[in-house]
């Protein structure tokens, strides 16, 4: 469960949403607009009227203050991020595409098949039938928004699920082979820093939803449980064959790309109303470097889908290279610099990841 809030002032949860809550916990919720009952309930806090960006930390008046709220002493000013994020332009993120890299050798099916059987769970869990919706939306667009309509909280349900657990293979990668190196008094050549990188920012993707949404317990139950299955596997997987996990990885930051685009479909198509005045939080707006006059809610998915989209190249090349010898191309210093190679910012972009050949 988890309650998405829309400009929290007031009451925390009206008594009309608690009655609605324990409907829909006791399976009897009439609402067709809800999620599934035995999986999430979603209570909706009234819209607020005003105008001024209310996701913001900087309002002190918003609830959504009291749920996240930044540690404060005496004399540390702030603490900005470890990783600093590199500056995204706007038509580069606007360039970002949905991609699939084809799935050649045995260890890639396992990969894809993996994804696709994950991916197929969460669907079912979060309600998320979209093709299904596309089609019967061309023949009774009323009936496919009353049965299929994703809402701005059913968006936000899966974000803040998948970015919760997004954020565990960088680590259990960059902790297995930092112990490797150590273990085997070898270099690594750069790959944790990536790794662990990439799993920061994850991590940064779920504190930013979690400045719009309050998760429930059973969303919390939903990322425990997850969480436990989810980092022991990773961590077995990856002794076994570390290049199937970074494919694995590439081929979910493809369905990751995928759901932000539709998100950004659905935003342009006017289907989340409630998202179009919305603004990015204050932590989004200083981690991004988000530009004046471009932090809102459509900017926001630009940049998570940008990031998505480096994930996905980033563990697709991973998932080329010699998984010992091979330096990290994302932090190497080239000969010739003028011939594209591997980037941390948005120059250069290989959906499908640069094959060995390329830069080594
Ligand atoms: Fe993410
Ligand atoms: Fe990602």
């Amino acid at each position: 469960m988890i309650s998405t809030r829309v400009a929290a002032h007031g009451p925390r949860v009206s008594k009309q949403a608690s009655a609605q809550l324990i409907e829909t916990l006791n399976g009897l919720s009439t609402s067709g607009a809800g999620l599934r009952p035995t999986f999430v309930a979603v209570h909706h806090i009234q819209l607020s009227a005003a105008p001024q960006r209310p996701f913001s930390n900087t309002s002190k008046s918003s609830r959504i203050d009291e749920f996240f709220p930044q540690n404060e002493t005496d004399r540390v000013r702030k603490t900005p991020p470890a990783w600093a994020h590199p500056i995204y332009s706007y038509d580069d993120m606007e360039s970002v595409v949905v991609a699939h890299r084809e799935a050649k050798t045995r260890s890639d099916k396992l990969a894809l098949v993996a994804v696709k059987a994950l991916r197929w769970g969460l669907d079912l869990a979060t309600g998320y039938k979209h093709d299904k919706a596309v089609a019967l939306n061309e023949k009774d667009p009323e009936a496919a928004r009353k049965k299929y309509a994703m809402t701005e909280e059913k968006y936000m349900i899966r974000n803040v699920f998948l970015e919760s657990v997004a954020g565990v293979p960088g680590m259990v990668a960059g902790m297995l082979r930092h112990l490797h190196s150590m273990r085997r008094m070898k270099r690594d050549n750069g790959w944790i820093e990536s790794l662990l990188e990439e799993s920061y920012n994850e991590r940064m993707h779920l504190l930013t939803f979690l400045k719009m949404s309050e998760p429930g317990w059973f969303m919390r139950f939903l990322v425990l449980g997850a969480q436990g299955v989810w980092c022991n596997a990773l961590f077995f997987a990856y002794l076994i064959s570390p290049r199937t996990v970074h494919r694995f990885v590439g081929y979910l930051e493809e369905e990751a790309v995928l759901t932000y685009t539709r998100q950004l479909k659905d935003l342009d198509a006017g289907r989340l109303p409630k998202w179009e005045k919305l603004q990015a939080p204050q932590i989004a707006i200083d981690y991004w470097k988000m530009p004046e006059n471009s932090r809102s809610m459509r900017d926001l998915i630009l940049y998570i889908r940008a990031d998505e989209s480096k994930h996905r190249e980033v563990n697709h090349t991973f998932a080329n290279l010699d998984q010992v010898e091979d330096p990290n191309p994302y932090v190497s210093e080239y000969k010739d610099n003028e011939r594209p190679h591997p980037r941390k910012d948005l120059k250069f972009q290989r959906p499908t990841g640069w094959e060995r050949s390329d830069i080594i």
